[in-house]
């Protein structure tokens, strides 16, 4: 019997807590109490008074409108599960069994999660990807127009704005297509919740003619994990069903300490937060110039302009090449967490650090100086040269785009509910995939459940394994094996 003296949960974040690192990572609120009173005594239960957020008429329903009033939408909801709550209950809410909905491949697993439990048939669309910075740029237009023309039937159209690192296509156009044909534009926006309150930020999916957006609280705001709200922003989603939907997907107790996190939080955004922001963006700006071009640190990892897709870059998120100090990614996530400061993220050969409205000058330069101090400790590690990029970040992926792309044999909800079985790679040529093979970089799955598994596909993945490849999600990691439909 292990001993029922301790709670491991709270004793490494306790711990994480005394080692006093600098977070550059979610929550938006870094630890800082900001908008956070004490959480206790907000902890309560649909009580006279307190309302109910599944059929909110009371103060929660004034605190969806004050939210709605401050972002500029015709309604907003108030999500306790994540944006994750919110995608999945839009794609219900906007999706039948069997019709197609128009997805980008880039798009998070919420969605899919969605297309699963609705049954709907997802329609690929390809995004471009920048090899020289590992950066997923968005979908360009044309790509949804041939889409739209080749599924008449399709009941809605999904976008990802901004991406995790930051970056953030212009909607504009695709939203224009998409309302020509009466349907709705659907925008996961889950890292740009503070898009609307500074102008050097990217144009927020809203403003650009989105059906409904979501946006995860949590991670750019002074709101607590799992807190996120949805807008609506147009009469092409039916909030009834919208409404059924979240009933559906959401918790029957709804968290009250998250709700007033939300309501806090939008309090904040709307006084006090505003400024933090504009300090935020005023440091991160300095910090991006700091960054850019010279090589004693980490340099700034920036996507060059492409003809056929218009970005904006969200400057708060800080996308480090640290290949170029010869070090991968996680090794250097490890010596900077050795020098006080703890990353978002850290892909093959980049780190992601973020800035919120938490953070000022004094963040960014214990950040700047530990980037120093890890490019001298690179510098004197002699086995170090700069990373090469391995063909399997873009050359590989750029080849899946143009030749490899499986078919799908069955939705991905008729794939899951099927009998699967574990079989080698070599074995799985010709069978039908049980589950997502997602390389990362980029993110963007080679293979979905439902799809073929082809000579083609499997000597990719091979080519992409030999290259060092890491694939995400999958049962098998090291993808020796895969789950087919039995
Ligand atoms: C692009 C994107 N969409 C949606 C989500 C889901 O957000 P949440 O964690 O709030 O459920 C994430 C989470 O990382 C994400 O990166």
């Amino acid at each position: 019997m292990r001993s029922q003296d301790s709670a491991p949960i709270a004793a490494a974040l306790q711990a994480y807590r005394e080692e006093g690192v600098l977070r550059l990572h979610m929550p938006g609120h870094k630890g800082r109490p900001l908008s956070l009173p004490d959480l206790a005594s907000l902890d309560a239960t649909e009580v006279p008074g307190l309302d109910d957020l599944h059929d909110a008429s009371g103060p929660i329903a004034e605190a969806q409108r004050l939210c709605a009033d401050l972002y500029g939408a015709r309604e907003s909801f108030f999500l306790v599960g994540g944006s994750t709550a919110g995608i999945v209950a839009l794609v219900l809410a906007n999706s039948e069994p069997g019709r197609p909905v128009i997805v980008p491949r880039h798009a998070h697993r919420s969605i899919l999660s969605g297309l699963v439990l609705s049954g709907a048939r997802p329609v690929w669309v390809e995004p471009l990807y920048d090899p020289a910075t590992d950066l997923v740029l968005g979908v360009p237009a044309d790509r949804y127009r041939q889409a739209l023309e080749e599924e008449p039937g399709a009941t809605a159209v999904w976008a990802v704005a901004p991406t995790y690192q930051g970056v953030a296509p212009d909607l504009t156009a695709v939203a224009a297509l998409v309302e020509a044909r009466g349907l709705p534009l659907l925008v996961d926006e889950a890292h740009g919740a503070h898009f609307p309150f500074d102008d050097r930020l990217p144009r927020p999916a809203l403003a650009q003619g989105a059906a409904a957006v979501v946006q995860s609280a949590h991670k750019t705001l002074a709101a607590l994990t799992q807190t996120a709200w949805l807008h609506i922003g147009s009469d092409h989603v039916d909030r009834e069903r919208l409404r059924g939907a979240l009933r559906l997907v959401q918790s029957s107790s709804p968290s009250y300490v998250l709700m007033a996190s939300l309501d806090l939080a939008r309090q904040h955004l709307a006084g006090e937060g505003k400024t933090l922001l504009a300090r935020a963006v005023d440091t991160a700006l300095n910090l991006r110039a700091a960054l850019s071009g010279h090589g004693s640190a980490p340099w700034l990892a920036v996507p060059a302009p492409v003809g056929e897709i218009a970005i904006q870059l969200d400057p708060t998120k800080l996308w480090l090449d640290v290949g170029t100090l010869g070090l991968t990614g996680p090794e250097a996530d490890r010596r900077l967490r050795r020098l006080g400061v703890q990353v978002e993220m850290a892909g093959p050969r980049h780190l992601l650090a973020m800035l919120t409205l938490a953070d000022g000058e004094g963040e960014a330069l214990r950040l700047l100086t530990a980037l120093k101090d890890l490019s001298r400790s690179a510098a004197a590690d002699h086995s170090s040269a700069p990373v090469q990029r391995k063909n399997g970040g873009a050359g590989l992926w750029l080849a899946g785009e143009s030749a490899v792309r499986p078919q799908p044999e069955l939705t991905p909800r008729e794939a899951l509910f099927q009998r699967h079985q574990s079989v080698s790679l070599e074995a799985a040529a010709g069978r039908v995939a049980a589950e997502s093979l997602v390389p990362y970089p980029p993110g963007v799955p080679l293979v979905m459940p439902g799809e073929r598994l082809t000579e083609d596909v499997l000597a990719w993945v091979r080519e992409a394994l030999e290259a060092g490849v890491r694939f995400q999600g999958a049962a098998d990691p090291s993808l020796q094996r895969i789950l087919v439909l039995a």
